[in-house]
């Protein structure tokens, strides 16, 4: 996949969410994850990072958006519920991303806003979960990125087989096995 991303949220105070952000960002393969004016202590985000990603991947942490610094190209991606905001389904993904998200209560700052290049949105009906919310913007962005191709007419794999033999992928296997 070209390009890189990175993830972070703005005026974050649960460690949980940001614990989230950070394994899921890692999964996902995130250059870096960042929190502006955030909850500083952050010993339960360490604490529910099962992967241990906040070892694993760059946190940044910024004062102020004013503060931030992005790599050269990166665009700053606004995720947000608005009215003028883009959907995420029809969004095309820059190559050089930062998504920012907002707050568990509140939204993203007029000032976060006016930085970003664009703005998206995730089609639903309420405001969802911060870090779910960055999940999905995560896996849309793999999803048009990594090059998969249309899916098949028929329910199934593009093989067309319904059902496959599951062997556990390199990741699951036991040492040794
Ligand atoms: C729980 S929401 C904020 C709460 C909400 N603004 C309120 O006070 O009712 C936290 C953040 O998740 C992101 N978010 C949640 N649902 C979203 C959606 N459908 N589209 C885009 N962003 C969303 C936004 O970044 C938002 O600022």
């Amino acid at each position: 996949m070209r390009g890189f991303f990175a993830i972070g949220s703005e005026r974050i105070s649960k460690p949980m969410n940001l614990g989230a952000l950070m394994r899921t960002g890692h999964a996902f393969g995130a250059s870096f994850v960042f929190s502006i004016d955030a909850e500083r202590n952050l010993k339960e985000a360490y604490a529910a990072d099962t992967s241990k990603s906040a070892g694993q991947i760059p946190y940044y942490q910024w004062d102020s958006i004013d503060e931030m610094q992005l790599p050269k190209g990166c665009q700053l991606v606004g995720v947000e519920l608005t009215d003028e905001a883009v959907e995420l389904p029809v969004f095309r993904h820059p190559p050089q991303a930062a998504y920012i998200l907002g707050p568990e209560k509140g939204n993203l700052s007029a000032v976060a806003i006016e930085r970003c290049a664009h703005v998206v949105k995730i089609p639903t009906r309420f405001c969802i979960n911060v870090s779910l919310a960055g999940a999905l913007v995560m896996y849309d962005r793999h999803l048009s990125m990594g090059g998969y191709g249309p899916r098949p007419i028929m329910p199934g794999g593009p093989d067309g087989s319904r059902r496959r033999k599951h062997v556990p992928g390199p990741d699951r296997m036991k040492p040794g096995s």
